[in-house]
């Protein structure tokens, strides 16, 4: 509820008039054009609005179907949309077994270890097919899974990450992937929510020339579920390494089984694909939120491959000759939607990296591309920004050629883009600027790369089959090239969207239908725009800017973090009594976290109270929310009502006004608070970023 009371005037999203400037066009390459695709401006009245929802049979004809749908779409239990129901299939059939017969001897899956001197390791179709169908007998057999269980994965970048996905999908089990390089402790927390009984996970990994002992994790995530109610029977045990082993941490007997032994049992073992509902969940995601506990974005079989399928096809122009690679994390939804599901449904070749980017220079990944004939390259702004302050004239001197390359995760500057498409792309790449979320299981918004001109900074119009409108805060239009921003929201559901959350469906409703449903009753999907947490304007010619997170969810390169999450991390050191997280502008991540915190009374502030709160939220959540910096406050500032206005923290960690705080219950704490971050000169004060100026606002 917003605080009459005491809320410091705000200002409506639609009020704000963002002032950016017009970039200039970039025209697609004539030569890829020649080959795309996508190349018939008759896609636009394909997927014309009055076509829908029927538009989107063009992606499901894509798969191959064990019984074709009856009814496209229905919307009978609105907002639960169902797709291509009535239909069967199997995902892993479609990304593995139909590829036989003209493919099998073909590279599938190319593995590049972190090591350089370790070779890339080449998985053929057939390769592909036999290994998932081994590990499928072994999920069957060994591990008693069956249709509709589900099962947890902390797997890093390793080809035993796909295979076990794929053959999880084979069995019609329920895959969750948590990120590799989130702790122990959050991988426990979903193990509980999803009710896995058992975790699949690996002994170690390389990552910045480290190996990592990744069987520690597993220990503390067993703890960890059985503490919230769910206890994990088997604990599955990948080995990275030949002979010798990559952790220190023991197995314990009856519980961890190493899969190197128990593999051989299955060694040439087929097991027949599930026919699988369209409408069957395919796996979970998690993903961060307003509120403490993370969601479970629950994907579908049927309308999740379609739409990655259709959109890798037409948006990432993949064919099957082409060397792809998308440097994300198979952790995250850009990895299932864009390594493994997407790329695999139209037989290409599909890249996994075990490491990071610039280790152990930023040559590597040019080298990788230029050994491997990568052509079509997808990363995230982060990665640009730290490829080009590591070496900004690298990728001249290595002799690849993209012809296509992606962004995506979090907005680029016009500036970034630009070294992208001159330096990395050569001139000679289309980039297409990608806007979704772990919700929506594709693309949103992006250019047609070879119909439509590119912006920089714009991800451009929606994709077909999209319709979104910026509404303001009373649900009313904000009109392209305005000026002004909105919440972006999509007027249609489309094949990739999740159904639910797993568990909470009242959640899903509120969280993402409940601000602009129509009708709450309505079976009519035009009643439902889709509220996608996003500041976003349009300008004159139709492109979409997107502005940032518009709930209290920071985006770290790329990658979604809930405030709330962090928060009750720091509340666990026992000197902490208060606790708030705000994003600061980082010149490489995009955003990153900044904590304030007050201590008990009677306990000294002190380096270490900050360093265990560091060290609180590196194991809770994981080293990608490590903090900028943790402050000792005196207090927060708050409302009369008592509620911290992290908004007055943002702006003082952003160097931006603070705007007017004499209607907080103690105002003289901010200035307190400033100097000890600004220091006692005044400092000029920024008007700051969208995202920043609308954090922690109540809405
Ligand atoms: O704020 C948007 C930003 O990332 C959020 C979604 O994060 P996640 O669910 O982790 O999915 C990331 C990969 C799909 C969005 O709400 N975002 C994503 N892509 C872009 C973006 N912001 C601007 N431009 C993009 N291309």
């Amino acid at each position: 509820m917003p605080d009459t009371t005491t809320a410091v005037e705000e200002v409506s999203e639609a009020q704000i008039a963002v002032h950016w400037k017009e970039e200039e066009y970039y025209r697609p390459p004539a030569k890829f054009v020649g080959q795309a695709n996508l190349t018939d401006p008759s896609v636009t009245e394909r997927f014309s609005l009055d076509k829908f929802p029927e538009c989107f049979k063009e992606y499901a004809d894509m798969l191959t179907w064990d019984q074709y749908w009856h009814t496209t779409l229905d919307t009978s239990n609105a907002p639960f949309w169902k797709w291509f129901v009535g239909g069967k299939l199997n995902a892993c059939f479609n990304c593995v077994d139909r590829h036989l017969t003209r493919y099998q001897n073909k590279a599938a899956l190319i593995f590049v270890p972190e090591p350089e001197e370790e070779r890339p390791e080449i998985i053929t179709y057939r390769e592909l097919w036999q290994r998932v169908n081994e590990v499928a007998a072994m999920l069957r057999e060994f591990a008693g899974l069956k249709t509709g269980d589900r099962v947890t994965l902390h797997l890093p970048m390793v080809p035993e990450l796909p295979i076990t996905m794929l053959a999880c999908a084979r069995l019609g089990v329920i895959h969750s992937e948590v990120f590799g390089g989130f702790s122990g402790e959050a991988c426990g927390v979903r193990i509980a929510d999803s009710g896995s009984r058992v975790l699949i996970t690996i002994d170690g990994y390389y990552r910045n020339g480290k190996l990592i002992d990744h069987k520690a994790n597993a220990d503390i995530a067993v703890r960890m579920a059985e503490q919230n109610g769910q206890k994990v029977d088997k604990v599955l045990v990948w080995r990275r390494l030949g002979k010798q082993s990559a952790t220190a941490t023991p197995m314990i007997g009856g519980r961890d089984y190493d899969l190197r032994d128990v593999m051989k049992e299955f060694a040439g073992q087929k097991v027949a694909p599930v026919s699988m509902p369209a409408e069957a969940p395919l796996f979970l995601m998690y993903t961060s939120g307003t509120t403490g506990k993370p969601k479970g974005c629950q994907h579908s079989t049927g309308g999740y491959l379609s739409y990655v399928a259709g959109t890798s096809k037409y948006i990432q122009d993949i064919h099957p000759e082409d060397v792809y690679w998308c440097m994300a994390d198979i952790g995250w939804i850009t990895g299932h939607s864009y390594i493994v599901y997407g790329p695999l449904a139209l037989a290409a070749t599909s890249l996994i990296f075990e490491g990071v980017p610039v280790y152990p220079d930023a040559g590597r990944p040019w080298r990788i591309a230029e050994r491997l004939n990568v052509n079509i390259f997808h990363t995230s702004p982060t990665a640009i920004r730290m490829l080009r302050k590591a070496g900004p004239d690298e990728p001249g001197k290595y002799k690849y050629h993209f012809k296509h390359m992606t962004t995506v995760g979090e907005p680029i500057e016009p500036d970034v883009w630009r070294w992208y498409y001159t330096v990395v792309g050569k001139g000679e790449a289309v980039i297409v600027d990608t806007w979704w979320q772990t919700e929506n299981g594709g693309f949103l918004c992006s250019t047609k790369p070879a119909l439509d001109p590119m912006k920089p900074g714009s991800a451009g119009p929606a994709v077909p089959g999209i319709f979104p409108v910026i509404l303001d805060e009373n649900g009313d239009e904000v009109p392209a090239g305005s000026g002004r921003a909105g919440n972006i929201c999509i007027r249609n559901p489309w094949p990739g969207i999740f159904q639910t959350i797993w568990g909470d469906p009242d959640r899903y409703v509120n969280t993402y239908y409940r601000k602009y449903a129509k009708n709450k009753d309505s079976k009519d999907w035009r009643d439902w725009p889709y509220f996608c947490n996003d500041g976003a304007m349009q300008a004159a010619d139709g492109y979409y800017r997107i502005l940032g997170r518009i709930d209290d969810v920071i985006n770290v390169a790329g990658h979604r973090l809930g405030t709330k999450e962090l928060e009750s991390a720091c509340l666990t050191v026992e000197e902490v009594t208060e606790a708030a997280v705000v994003p600061v502008v980082d010149q490489v991540r995009g955003r990153v976290p900044e904590i304030y915190i007050t201590v008990k009374p009677g306990v000294q502030p002190s380096k270490a109270i900050e360093e265990k709160v560091v060290r609180v939220i590196e194991t809770s959540i994981g080293k990608i929310a490590r903090p900028k910096e943790v402050r000792i406050v005196p207090d927060m500032p708050k409302t009369r009502s008592g509620k911290i206005m992290r908004r007055v923290l943002a702006a003082i960690s952003n160097s931006m006004d603070v705007g007017d705080v004499t209607t907080l219950a103690n105002p003289e704490v901010v200035e307190q608070i400033r100097v000890s971050v600004q220091g006692k000169a005044k400092v000029e004060q920024k008007t700051g970023p969208e995202d920043i100026r609308k954090f922690g606002q109540e809405r």
